[in-house]
């Protein structure tokens, strides 16, 4: 994604700061990266997927915006023979870590309204349709009640794990047994946790109901490693996911960190495409999961010194993988979830607290926030089909955006199957406090952000009422009682208690709720 600036360059100390960084000037993740002659592409592992060879490549200058001859996109005519059907896939609904399982959770993918539950006799997340079969009133408003069922609160239903209906407090226990009729039960889609993240298959017809037995969700080795340390987090960001997946890679040469970069589509077909360029190997895994890697940011020991006499194979690396989920909701809604595993600087996890990185990131994703949602208005314009039309992407650097457009075109109808949910109308932009809000995007999802939120606020009305305590002494304070250099102490102490209220203020709107990205003035 564009937000998502990669800047593949420099050192292991910039990676860490820049990496973790909190606010600070224009925000660019820059990674050092070595390609060492024994780094390989690590195994991202679906063993239902395989990749006949293909190369493909833009057919570009890589240096000028402007060539003389613009070079010819190959068309991404639509394969009639393959088809990639959008609600046979597995879609990453949330980081667990962030789910509460006291309380159900509302969540929208691909236009369907869920509902993500603990059920702690099953100990299972269990995905229900957010809707009661009563009157429809949402279960994500409803609550887990004392038998750890799913409780409609507007007319008490209870739900069992598998969507039987189980209790219906109007229904006389001498009448029929309604409750076990069909109609009563809700419906139940087929989940899963992998790497620490819930995913959910968007179908609930029985047949799918194993459907983990069959088909699982992309599997990247490096999240499950012990080796590894990962820290991870979402945003729901106004532009659809197709704006979002396509990482831009940049180095910084000038100002907005461009210079010609070689990026090579290797293959593209139905189950995505993989690209190369310095910084390792990118790849999308349709319809969510981009990742790049590996990334070898420096050996650990010199390869071939005398006096260790090293092997290649005994060098250790220190590497990093970006790895995003583009999540569809809506048109013109998508949900990012991000993770960095890296199997380095672990002490950096302890000691920076998560809320740090999530608000050094946000600022990253709010840098580009304004820019994608535009252009995805823009685009709308045009139309999806005629993106040739509405870009000009003669450089090698948008390999990856041709590549991804060229994908949707032949496998997956252009854009995002919404079904009959949606037309395919963006809605309207929203006054831009609203469009690059913090809090209901990020914050009310994460619990450190929550957390941090929760104790900045009790610390700035300790600060207030220390600042009007101590004004209220002095002033109380019989004349005398107080030297006059100890009430001239006391009032410094107070204004200075109500000065740092006043910027903590300022912080926990400017982090936690909204940050106007102003390009301009960076
Ligand atoms: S709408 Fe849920 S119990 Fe009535």
């Amino acid at each position: 994604m564009e937000a998502v600036r990669s800047s593949i360059q420099l050192s292991i100390s910039t990676l860490t700061t820049k990496l973790h960084s909190t606010p600070s000037k224009k925000p660019v993740i820059n990674l050092q990266f070595l390609r060492t002659p024994n780094s390989s592409f690590p195994p991202i592992s679906d063993k239902h997927r395989s990749y006949p060879t293909e190369t493909i490549t833009t057919k570009s200058s890589t240096i000028s915006t402007e060539p003389a001859n613009p070079p010819k996109i190959e068309d991404g005519i639509q394969d009639p023979g393959e088809k990639f059907d959008w609600y046979a896939q597995w879609y990453p609904i949330m980081q667990v870590c962030d789910l509460d399982k006291k309380v159900p959770h509302g969540k929208r993918v691909m236009g369907i309204d869920v509902v993500v539950w603990w059920d702690r006799n099953e100990k299972e997340w269990k995905v229900f349709d957010d809707r009661c079969p009563h009157r429809l009133a949402p279960l994500s408003d409803g609550r887990i009640d004392q038998w750890g069922r799913l409780q409609c609160v507007y007319h008490g239903w209870c739900f069992s794990g598998s969507g039987d209906c189980k209790f219906i407090p109007q229904a006389p226990p001498d009448g029929p047994p309604v409750h076990t009729f069909k109609k009563a039960c809700v419906a139940s889609y087929p989940s899963i946790v992998q790497h620490d993240i819930l995913w959910f298959w968007p179908n609930t017809d029985l047949q799918y109901k194993e459907i983990h037995l069959k088909k699982r969700p992309p599997y990247i080795p490096e999240l499950e490693d012990p080796s590894y340390i990962k820290e991870i987090g979402s945003r729901d960001v106004p532009y659809g996911s197709v704006v979002l997946k396509v990482p831009y890679f940049t180095s910084k040469a000038d100002r907005e960190g461009g210079r010609p970069l070689e990026i090579r589509l290797q293959k593209l077909d139905i189950n995505g495409f993989t690209a190369e360029h310095e910084a390792g190997i990118s790849k999308f895994l349709p319809p969510c999961v981009f990742f790049t890697a590996p990334l070898s940011l420096f050996q650990a020991a010199p390869l071939n010194t005398a006096s260790e006499n090293k092997k290649p194979s005994s060098i250790s690396q220190k590497r990093i993988l970006l790895i995003f989920l583009c999540v569809p909701v809506s048109p013109g809604k998508s949900r990012l979830i991000w993770t960095f595993p890296r199997n380095f600087a672990f002490w950096i996890d302890h000691v920076v607290p998560r809320w740090m990185f999530h608000v050094g990131q946000n600022l990253i994703l709010d840098s580009d926030l304004h820019l994608l949602h535009v252009e995805e208005h823009k685009m709308m314009e045009f139309g999806h089909s005629n993106w040739q039309k509405a870009y000009f992407v003669p450089t090698k650097s948008d390999a990856q955006v041709v590549g991804l457009r060229k994908w949707l075109t032949k496998y997956a109808g252009g854009q995002v199957d919404w079904g009959d949910k949606f037309l395919g109308a963006l809605p309207p932009s929203p006054p831009r406090e609203q469009l690059m809000d913090r809090y209901w995007s990020h914050v009310v999802n994460c619990r450190s952000c929550s957390a941090a939120l929760k104790g900045f606020n009790v610390l700035e009305v300790v600060l207030q009422v220390i600042s009007v305590a101590l004004i209220g002494l002095v002033a109380a304070a019989r004349h005398g009682l107080i030297s006059a250099a100890g009430r001239t102490a006391l009032v410094g102490m107070a204004v200075l208690s109500f000065a740092a209220s006043r910027w903590l203020s300022h912080f926990i709107y400017k982090n936690f709720y909204y940050h106007d990205y102003d390009h301009s003035l960076k």
